[in-house]
């Protein structure tokens, strides 16, 4: 008999027919006549409850029927008589498909702490928690595509392994097939030639290089890929490998561009309301309860649905660099010394601190912040008249920081083999990407957004590595 996934079948009315379930055991309960098992196959975060009666089950079976073993029931459909579901299935034959020894399965029905579960990441799926957040990981996913598929965005496989350095900043790993304990030599210095690819190479920051060379011809292009940087930064925010959305538009300018931005972010969260209802429901009350446990001052006023709603109907608040330096000298924090990095004036970096405080007490919505200093941006970026700043964009979300990074980038060509040689970026590296400046230049620009980090706001999960399966961070590479 052909199985019916759980989801489908807490939809159906109970009609008495036959159906096939196989799961996972969430919890078995009971007395000695009847046993109540709560059974989960992933398609839903909702477990079909299976009933099975003494009579039509042997002690020796339900006896292995515990939590995390995987069965097989065939039954009939029937009405609850519970409170918590309308339809159950009344077993009349169980398979058990795999046993899970009660003495050594480690997730035990009961609440798991979150740094618990991330050392058991190879079965943390198995819990409500985390299969709600990958659920939604792939909605997540698939939005994007969509999104851009259907503005007509060509979607495009940027190097993985890369002789660039998008960035000219982030610390990068190197990818090398060299013999590390004998590395060839020439006076004194390792010989690259002999490598792999004749070239340093190393794992991409970012695939915008590539895909800004895209968007000079096909005109909307987006890269959505992992991305790699080594930077010892072990927050909640970090990962050493992340994904990446990086659309890039030709013609489009800054104000473009920060459009299509706060369109897209609107776009995936509102495709997770309309179609992760129940996955969201469970999340929304999960961080309920978690936020029960924080002081007053820590918890965030709004609940997860909330903030979700307020997002998709608010617009972005907008300003430039130089007034949020304003107001945040004038700001009480700073003023109190109460930030660990005081804002000076223009050219001071913004810290998470002083983007939570603009985000979640100044504005209360997101935040686009505009045309930066040049001194703390990519060489690539649009340079402004004033010779100061630059066409970049950061987009903040409450209780994330920066989600998405931007810019309308330098098209002309002097400008930017100027800027280049200001940064020390090697220009015979770039040869490539400088090329697309002499040949039909024209403007346009694009931007990054942390996919990671827009799981995370639409999950309410506050760690980062709990929104991707297996982390990578410094000192961290289980699995
Ligand atoms: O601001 P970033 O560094 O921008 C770029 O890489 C540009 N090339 C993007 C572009 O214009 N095409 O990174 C973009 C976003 C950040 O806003 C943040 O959300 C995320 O990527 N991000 C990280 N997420 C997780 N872990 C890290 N270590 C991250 N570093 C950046
Ligand atoms: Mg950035």
């Amino acid at each position: 008999m052909k199985r019916t996934k759980i989801k489908s079948l807490l939809n159906k009315q109970a009609t008495g027919q036959e159906v096939c379930v196989k799961g996972w055991v969430r919890t078995r309960r009971g007395s000695k006549n009847v046993s109540f098992i709560a059974l989960n196959d992933g398609s839903t975060i909702n477990n079909i409850q299976i009933v099975a009666e003494g009579d039509h089950l042997k002690e020796e079976v339900l006896k292995r029927i515990t939590t995390g073993s995987a069965i097989s029931v065939i039954g009939i459909l029937v009405e609850s008589k519970g409170v918590g579901q309308n339809v159950e299935v009344l077993a009349a034959g169980i398979d058990i498909l795999g046993e899970s020894d009660p003495d050594e399965y480690p997730l035990q029905p009961k609440k798991h702490s979150l740094d618990f579960l991330r050392e058991k990441a190879h079965l943390r799926f198995r819990t409500n928690t985390f299969s709600a957040v990958f659920r939604l990981r792939h909605a997540l996913t698939f939005a994007v595509h969509k999104f851009f598929n259907d503005k007509g965005f060509v979607n495009i496989h940027t190097p993985i392994i890369t002789g660039a350095d998008a960035e000219g900043a982030g610390e990068m790993f190197q990818v090398t097939n060299l013999n590390l304990e004998d590395t060839p030599k020439v006076n004194g210095k390792v010989d690259y030639t002999q490598d792999f690819f004749n070239i340093k190479t190393n794992l991409t920051v970012s695939g915008q290089l590539e895909a800004e060379l895209g968007a000079l011809s096909l005109g909307q292009v987006y890269t959505f890929g992992p991305t790699f940087r080594a930077e010892n930064s072990n927050t909640s925010r970090h990962l050493s490998e992340f994904w990446m959305i990086e659309p890039e538009v030709a013609f489009a300018d800054l104000e473009e561009n920060m459009d299509l931005a706060e369109e897209f972010l609107k776009y995936c969260i509102q495709y997770c309301i309309t179609n992760c209802e129940d996955d969201l429901r469970f999340l929304d009350s999960r961080l309920a309860s978690e936020e029960k446990s924080l002081k007053k001052e820590e918890r965030f006023e709004m609940g997860l649905l909330e903030r979700l709603q307020f997002v998709i109907e608010n617009d972005f608040e907008r300003l430039t660099y130089s007034d949020a330096i304003d107001l945040l000298i004038n700001s009480k924090p700073n003023k109190k010394k109460k930030f660990k990095y005081i804002i000076e004036g223009f050219g001071s970096d913004l810290q998470s601190e002083h983007e939570r405080y603009l985000v979640e007490k100044k504005f209360k919505k997101p935040v686009i912040i505009t045309d930066f200093p040049k001194g703390i941006k990519a060489f690539y970026m649009k340079q402004n008249e004033d010779n100061e700043t630059v066409r970049a964009m950061d987009i903040l979300f409450p209780l994330i920081g920066e989600i998405v990074g931007g810019s309308q980038r330098e098209e002309d060509l002097n400008k930017l083999s100027n800027r280049m040689e200001e940064m020390e970026i090697c220009k015979e590296e770039l040869w490539w990407y400088l090329e697309t400046r002499k040949f039909g230049t024209c403007v346009h620009s694009g931007f990054g957004l942390g996919f990671e980090r827009l799981i995370m706001f639409v999950t309410g999960m506050k760690n980062i590595r709990d929104v991707i399966p297996f982390p990578r961070t410094p000192q961290n590479a289980d699995f």
